[in-house]
């Protein structure tokens, strides 16, 4: 005769409660005003108090058990986390020759605006703190020339890409007209093909950009489910040391004929590691980190700034620490006593990594964290002050002056 088979934790906890539901039902049917005249009997009674404690006692037990079952589920959770993180940031196996060269800045051909292509991450390993409504109101901002240049003018609006590359889709979701971005959908022209180097061959670049919404000098490559798949794929593939996945997006990108069409190409990244976000800093200059002005954040600070670093290091990688942006501050004015407290130990968890950047005399003598800051605003889901799509020109002044000092920090 087999064994009956061992139940899981949340399997006990199923069946115990189905046990006090049908105690529960024959309960009701004794008290309901129906059956009143029918006095149970001391006996009765007594008999359905029993069952109830047995009930509880094994539901408690059941509880404890679920409860540790909980706590190893999650302790595995965090070594996969811990043994992932480290396949990302192992060196690469490929000989120097064959690593997709990095072209620096000063050797790309002329951008449209007349200076040289920037390409920017906004990284933060924690969900929700903005990185989505930062970047597209970033895009905003330079595609419609709200920001200044070094000597303080009026800049021209300049010719901004922006990639999507969370399978959420947020940022392709509101910045795009719904019917082209179905379409790229339907054709699998997304931010997935980015993860594949043989379709570099058989796709223009062109084809997997679609207009964002309201700015005629922005384009986006948005992202759907499919990346989700193949961002595991990669990962499967670099932790058995099939494949070197992490150098797709800097094929793709370091590209005369790219540099020549965009002034800022801009990465909205996910908030974990994924062959995606590891891609957009392979490719990037720049990474600048949005997060809130909370204790609880800078947690999230100091493990993302550990992961950048490490990748910086062990990839031999170009990408200079731009800043820590810190968003939904409680006035449009100026942060409050406990908010430059916050502001104080964000900036002091960066400088902790800074010596990973290698950064040159000016940048190591900025603040980790930038002065421009974003208020929290009432109309929670805002992207350019709407609830939609981005309008140009109706960015808010607090994103003319980020984008200003983003500018002074990447461009200078
Ligand atoms: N300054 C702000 N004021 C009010 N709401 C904001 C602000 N910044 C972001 N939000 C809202 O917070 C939510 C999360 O923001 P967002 O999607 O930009 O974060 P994220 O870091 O990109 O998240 P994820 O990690 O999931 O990609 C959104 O609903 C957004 O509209
Ligand atoms: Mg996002």
């Amino acid at each position: 005769m087999s064994s009956p088979k061992k139940l899981s934790p949340p399997e006990i906890v199923a069946r115990q409660l189905e046990d006090f539901y049908e105690l529960r039902r024959q309960i009701v049917k004794i008290l309901t005003p129906l059956n009143s005249y029918a006095e149970p009997s001391a006996a009765e009674y007594r008999e359905l108090l029993d069952a109830l404690q047995e009930n509880l006692g094994e539901m408690e037990d059941a509880a404890r058990q679920l409860h540790q079952f909980y706590r190893d589920a999650e302790d595995r959770l965090e070594r996969v986390l811990k043994a992932s993180s480290s396949v990302w940031t192992r060196p690469t196996g490929l000989k120097p020759a064959k690593i997709p060269q990095f072209t620096p800045i000063a050797n790309r051909p002329t951008a449209p605006g007349g200076g040289k292509t920037r390409i920017v991450s906004f990284i933060n390993l924690k969900g929700g703190v903005g990185k989505t409504t930062l970047t597209a109101n970033l895009v905003a901002a330079f595609a419609s020339g709200n920001f200044r240049d070094l000597d303080g003018r009026a800049n021209r609006p300049a010719r901004v890409l922006v990639v999507d590359l969370d399978f959420q889709g947020t940022l392709s979701q509101r910045c795009a007209e719904p019917l082209v971005l179905q379409g790229a959908y339907q054709k699998g022209l997304t931010a997935t093909k980015l993860l594949d180097t043989r379709a570099e061959a058989k796709v223009a670049f062109d084809e997997l950009t679609v207009p964002f919404l309201g700015l005629p000098n922005a384009r986006l490559i948005p992202a759907d489910e499919s990346l989700d798949d193949k961002d595991v794929r990669r990962l499967n593939e670099l932790a058995s040391r099939r494949l070197e996945t992490r150098f797709y997006h800097r094929i793709w990108f370091h590209k005369p004929e790219i540099f020549e069409k965009y002034d800022f190409i801009f990465f909205d990244c996910p908030p974990r590691l994924t062959a995606s976000s590891v891609g957009a800093l392979v490719a990037s200059d720049s990474v600048f980190m949005p997060t809130a002005p909370e204790s609880f954040d800078v947690n999230a600070v100091n493990r993302t700034m550990n992961w950048l670093g490490k990748t910086r290091k062990n990839l031999n990688l170009s990408v200079q620490f731009g800043g820590a942006i810190l968003n939904r501050t409680n006035n449009e004015k100026g942060l409050t006593p406990l908010e430059e407290k916050n502001k104080n130990r964000i900036k002091l968890t960066c400088d902790d990594y800074r010596s990973f950047f290698e950064e040159s005399r000016e940048a190591s003598a900025r603040s980790a964290v930038l002065d421009a800051f974003v208020p929290r605003r009432s109309g929670a889901n805002y992207i350019n002050g709407t609830d939609g799509g981005a309008l140009p020109g109706a960015t808010l002044p607090c994103f003319h002056r980020l984008a200003t000092e983003i500018y002074r920090r990447i461009c200078q």
